[in-house]
């Protein structure tokens, strides 16, 4: 089958990337489905996933805490952290599994501490970590418009990449 381009949530477009030009950045054949793939141009980092929806571009750098999502694992649509075991679904952006380090529910409310389950819940005791986590919030996937030609994967990207936030 035909490797496509994935639609992704429009309200999460990179900034600065309504008009730029695409530019070619990988081979189709050397992203099989099921794979990643990073792609550096300059200080920006592209991930490149081939998921059943099709192929998408995002900033390489987890929701949480920006660790490199590209040597993570994807299966279907959701890639997994390699740092803090966070999953992420690249398709509709969302949160599926917070990290194992707490603070936050995927819907970005506040919660204790993560514990392991079967034990007692840890103390979160109150104070500027508390804060820090209570007021911490999950940075959502940006998004670079993608298409396929010639058997090169294009992506469009900021030419300022004070654009992405
Ligand atoms: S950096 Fe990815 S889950 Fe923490």
């Amino acid at each position: 089958m035909t490797p496509t381009s994935a639609s992704f949530p429009g309200h999460l477009q990179a900034s600065g990337t309504v008009d730029a030009a695409f530019e070619a950045l990988l081979d189709v054949d050397d992203l099989p489905p099921g794979s990643m793939r990073r792609v550096s141009r300059g200080d920006l980092d592209v991930l490149l996933a081939h998921t059943p929806a099709g192929i998408l571009a995002v900033t390489d750098r987890c929701p949480h805490m920006s660790a490199p999502l590209s040597i993570g694992t994807l299966e279907g649509c959701v890639v997994q952290c390699p740092l803090h075991e966070g999953k992420f679904d690249l398709c509709t952006g969302d949160p599926v599994q917070m990290p194992t380090t707490g603070g936050l529910d995927p819907d970005g409310g506040y919660h204790p501490t993560w514990s392991p389950a079967g034990r007692e819940p840890k103390v979160d005791p109150p104070g500027l970590k508390a804060e820090a986590r209570r007021l911490t919030r999950v940075r959502r996937f940006r998004y670079f418009p993608l298409r396929i030609e010639d058997g090169r994967i294009e992506v469009a990207l900021p030419t300022d990449l004070g654009d992405i936030d």
